[in-house]
């Protein structure tokens, strides 16, 4: 990042963008001091990619299936990226595996959000596992992204209850909700030079952080 400027992100997306959205109304109130260089979607059709143009927010498409292996297609998402220079990698609804060619060139500078309460539920289907398990509480996590799925230091979770007649979507509504507050939030604390990664762990105003920070 040059001096003076604002910390600048890349969101990538595979499908609806709700918590792009977020980060978008965000930014337009004021409340996220982050700049958004770039959308990029692995599927042309992907709904958030529309909302990113609408906000006027350069977007890329680098689609999976036009590369023989998962780190070729990581190659292509670096090169493309690099070009808008970003500080730190937003996945939001990216639903592809990430192979080190990714994460070691942004080490410590990507954020996931993965709705469940990690370290429960890695993978899919978070929300009929956590009903089929009888949990009473369900939510999301922001981590540091590592080479492990869904693995890397957690930094805030959200929780919502989780009520007697829950379908997978009704549950799933309910998180996505939770997740528009506590996404723009870690990236704030971010942005604000506040929250690193080192050492393996999540650091916020130069504490090692033992347990995420917990929102409800
Ligand atoms: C979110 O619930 C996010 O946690 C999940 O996809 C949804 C994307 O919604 N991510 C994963 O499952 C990643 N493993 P959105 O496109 O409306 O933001």
């Amino acid at each position: 990042m040059a001096a003076g400027n604002k910390v600048s992100a890349a969101v990538l997306i595979s499908g609806s963008g709700t918590n792009l959205q977020s980060f978008i109304d965000k930014v337009a109130s004021g409340t996220l001091d982050l700049g958004l260089a770039v959308v990029l979607s692995n599927k042309p059709g992907a709904a958030g990619l529309e909302r990113a143009r609408q906000a006027g927010i350069p977007v890329e498409c680098v689609q999976h299936g036009d590369y023989p292996d998962r780190e070729s297609f990581d190659t292509a998402l670096v090169d493309t990226l690099d070009r808008y220079v970003p500080d730190l990698i937003v996945l939001a609804g990216f639903m592809r595996i990430l192979t080190p060619v990714f994460i070691d060139h942004f080490a410590g500078r990507i954020f996931n959000i993965h709705p469940s309460l990690l370290p429960k539920y890695p993978g899919l289907d978070t929300h009929q596992r956590a009903i089929d398990a009888g949990d009473q509480w369900a939510g999301s996590t922001v981590h540091f992204a590592t080479e492990e799925l869904d693995g890397g230091p957690p930094i805030i979770q959200g929780r919502v209850p989780v009520l007697p007649d829950d379908t997978a979507d009704t549950l799933a509504a309910r998180v996505l909700a939770v997740e528009h507050r506590i996404y723009p939030e870690a990236a704030a604390l971010f942005a604000a030079g506040r929250l690193r990664y080192r050492d393996g762990g999540a650091w916020l105003d130069g504490e090692r952080l033992d347990q995420p920070i917990q929102y409800e």
